[in-house]
């Protein structure tokens, strides 16, 4: 299946979501190309560490299909087929000319949340590197109940996401007391 990762677009390059006949989703290869929504650093929400051995923080950063992206600034919440990707990064600090600071390096995991109604409402998806299609996540698992409690619009976390916050406000897709 090595295809799929490098540089084929199973989609079509329109971003929808494309299985395998025995319904994993595959990994959506192209998803650099797709709108950039924000970076996290060394966030800690999670119960396992985020830091490296030598103490380095990992970066998170998220991007959506552009279809998608496009539709929530009209609407102010994710319409059917968005996929939203959080790519989870190592960082270094001294390397080259840098002396402070961190700059991100390897890929550790990709996870995708995918909205599709076919597969009744939203999923989650982990591709550890080198993974070409993923089973759906079980509901029993704490990514469902964390960001249906916590995430302020629709099961995602757009009061991370700096771009989207007011038009979620302004459209009234906003859960309240996020
Ligand atoms: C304790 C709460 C919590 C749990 C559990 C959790 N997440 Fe998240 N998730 C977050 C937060 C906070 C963000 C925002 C990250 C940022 O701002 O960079 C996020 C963002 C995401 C995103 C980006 C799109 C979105 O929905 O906002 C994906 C994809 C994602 N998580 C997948 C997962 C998967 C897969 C699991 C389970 C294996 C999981 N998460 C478990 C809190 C959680």
């Amino acid at each position: 299946m090595s295809f799929l990762l490098f540089g084929a677009e199973p989609n079509g390059g329109k971003g929808d979501p494309a299985y395998t006949k025995d319904g994993k989703l595959i990994f959506p290869a192209d998803y650099r190309t797709w709108t950039f929504v924000t970076s996290g650093v060394g966030m800690t929400y999670g119960p396992t560490g985020t830091k490296d051995a030598e103490g380095n923080p990992r970066f998170d950063n998220v991007f959506v299909n552009p279809e998608a992206y496009k539709e929530f600034l009209k609407t102010g919440t994710w319409p059917d087929k968005t996929q939203l990707v959080l790519e989870v990064r190592g960082s270094e600090s001294k390397a080259s000319i840098n002396k402070d600071g961190h700059f991100q390096t390897k890929t550790i995991a990709v996870e995708v949340h995918v909205k599709d109604t076919s597969k009744k409402g939203w999923g989650f998806y982990g591709f550890p590197p080198g993974t070409a299609a993923a089973e759906m996540i079980p509901k029993t698992q704490n990514c469902y109940s964390c960001h249906e409690q916590n995430g302020a619009v629709d099961t995602t976390f757009v009061q991370f996401y700096p771009t989207l916050q007011d038009v979620a406000q302004e459209k009234g897709t906003w859960k309240a007391a996020h």
